[in-house]
C-alpha cells in the first residue's frame, strides 16, 4: 500500500508525548486525525492542533467516530480510560502503553511471561481488535526517523489480519517497516523488547536518537 493511499479516520486517545509524536507524524499522510484529550481547550492541545491540522475533542467523542484508535495513555489508570471510550466493537485499536512502574527500586515491566499489558488491554475490550505495536522507541522517532540511516523496524502483535494490515500501512506512514510478530500473546516478547530501548536510551547513556532496524540478506 503507497503511503497516504488509504485515508483513514485516527483517533490518538492522550496527547502527551507519545500521543503528539503520533499526531505530527502522520501529518500530510492524507488521514483525518482526531485528538482525543480530557481538556481539548489547553494552550498545549491548541498548538499541536495548530502543527498538525487534528481535531480535539474529548476522548470518547474521538473514539466513537474513528475506525482506528490509539491508546498514548500512562499505564496506570489506563484500564479507567480505556473503558470510558464507550463501545469499540469491531474498531482497530493500537495499544503503544509499555505496562511500567516501579520494581525492585527501579522503573520496570510490572507484567511478563504469562500476559502482558497488551493481552489485558483486548481483555478490557473483547470486541476491539487491539494491536500492540508502537512501544519499542521513543516517541521522538514516531514523529520524524527519515534522517535514520535506515528505516527503523516495528513489530506488531494482535490477533486480526485486517486490524494488523491497517496498522501497517499506519507505520508505513510513520516511516517504519512493519513486521509482523504475530498473535496478542507475542506483546509478552514486544514489550520487554520496548524495555530494551529504554534501558539503552535512559539508563546506559545512549540517548534518544536512534531505533531498531532489521537487515535482511
Ligand atoms: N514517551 C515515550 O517515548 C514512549 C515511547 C513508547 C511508548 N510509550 C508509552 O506510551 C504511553 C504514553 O506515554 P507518554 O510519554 O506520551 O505519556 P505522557 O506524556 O504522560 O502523556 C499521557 C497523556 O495521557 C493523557 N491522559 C492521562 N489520563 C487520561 C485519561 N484518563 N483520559 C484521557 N487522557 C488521559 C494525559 O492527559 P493530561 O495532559 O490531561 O494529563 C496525556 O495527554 C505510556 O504508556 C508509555 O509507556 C512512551
Amino acid at each position: 500500500m503507497k503511503q497516504g493511499e488509504t485515508e483513514m479516520r485516527i483517533a490518538i486517545i492522550g496527547t502527551g508525548n507519545v500521543g503528539s509524536a503520533i499526531a505530527r507524524g502522520l501529518k500530510g499522510k492524507g488521514h483525518d486525525v482526531l485528538l482525543g484529550a480530557r481538556n481539548p481547550q489547553t494552550a498545549e492541545v491548541a498548538e499541536l492542533v495548530s502543527a498538525t491540522d487534528a481535531t480535539p475533542m474529548f476522548p470518547a467523542a474521538a473514539a466513537a467516530e474513528a475506525e482506528i484508535i490509539v491508546l498514548a495513555l500512562p499505564w496506570g489508570g489506563a484500564e479507567t480510560a480505556v473503558k470510558a471510550l464507550g463501545p469499540l466493537e469491531d474498531k482497530t485499536v493500537i495499544d503503544c502503553m509499555n505496562p511500567l512502574g516501579m520494581v525492585e527500586g527501579a522503573l520496570g515491566l510490572t507484567l511478563g511471561h504469562s500476559n502482558s499489558g497488551g493481552e489485558m488491554v483486548q481483555g478490557w475490550i473483547p470486541g476491539a481488535h487491539v494491536v500492540k505495536t508502537l512501544n519499542q522507541v521513543g516517541a521522538e522517532i514516531m514523529a520524524k526517523n527519515d534522517t535514520l540511516p535506515q528505516r527503523p523496524v516495528m513489530f506488531m502483535a494482535g490477533d486480526d489480519a485486517a486490524a494488523k494490515a491497517r496498522v501497517a500501512a499506519l507505520l508505513t506512514d510513520l516511516g517504519f517497516a512493519a513486521m509482523d510478530a504475530g498473535d496478542i500473546t507475542k506483546a509478552r516478547l514486544l514489550e520487554p523488547f520496548g524495555m530494551v530501548w529504554i534501558n539503552q536510551a535512559l539508563f546506559r547513556g545512549k540517548g534518544r536518537n536512534w531505533a531498531f532496524a532489521a537487515v535482511e540478506g
